[in-house]
């Protein structure tokens, strides 16, 4: 008889390690998932520079914000594919998603999907000693 509990007493504790694994393995994927998720961004100004130190027609990245003086007027896009969130690079002429390759213009506007919309323009400020600020 006490063989017998013995062996019960090992296929409990057997049964409790399998039972905490099996929810540690159920869980884990779920727990990776929310902690990779991107927290949330506060509001916040970008100092880009001075109005004469960015370029005409060649966009800058500085802190998230793509900045370009085009048409006379500064534009700023957040850095984020309006598909999935993906960085965006720029290749000379257009911005190219690095995920799935949605192209836009200059302006913005998407060209090519599978995003559907337009990049986020940025609200830009101009300081009276031309000084430029982008609000994200
Ligand atoms: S995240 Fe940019 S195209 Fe998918």
């Amino acid at each position: 008889m006490r063989k017998r509990d013995a062996n019960l007493f090992s296929r409990r504790s057997l049964l409790k390690s399998s039972f905490w694994l099996a929810i540690i393995l159920l869980f884990y994927p779920f727990t990776k998932f929310i902690l990779s998720l991107p927290k949330k961004r506060k509001k916040e100004i970008v100092k880009v520079g001075f109005l004469k130190d960015i370029p005409v027609g060649k966009p800058i990245l500085k802190d998230d914000v793509w900045v370009i003086k085009i048409d006379g007027k500064i534009k700023a896009f957040y850095n984020k594919c309006t598909h999935l969130g993906c960085p965006l690079s720029f290749n000379g002429l257009i911005f190219v998603c690095r995920c799935h390759g949605s192209k836009f213009n200059l302006n913005g506007e998407r060209i090519e999907g599978p995003a559907k919309r337009a990049l986020k323009a940025l609200k830009v400020k101009i300081t009276p000693d031309k000084e430029v600020f982008v609000k994200i």
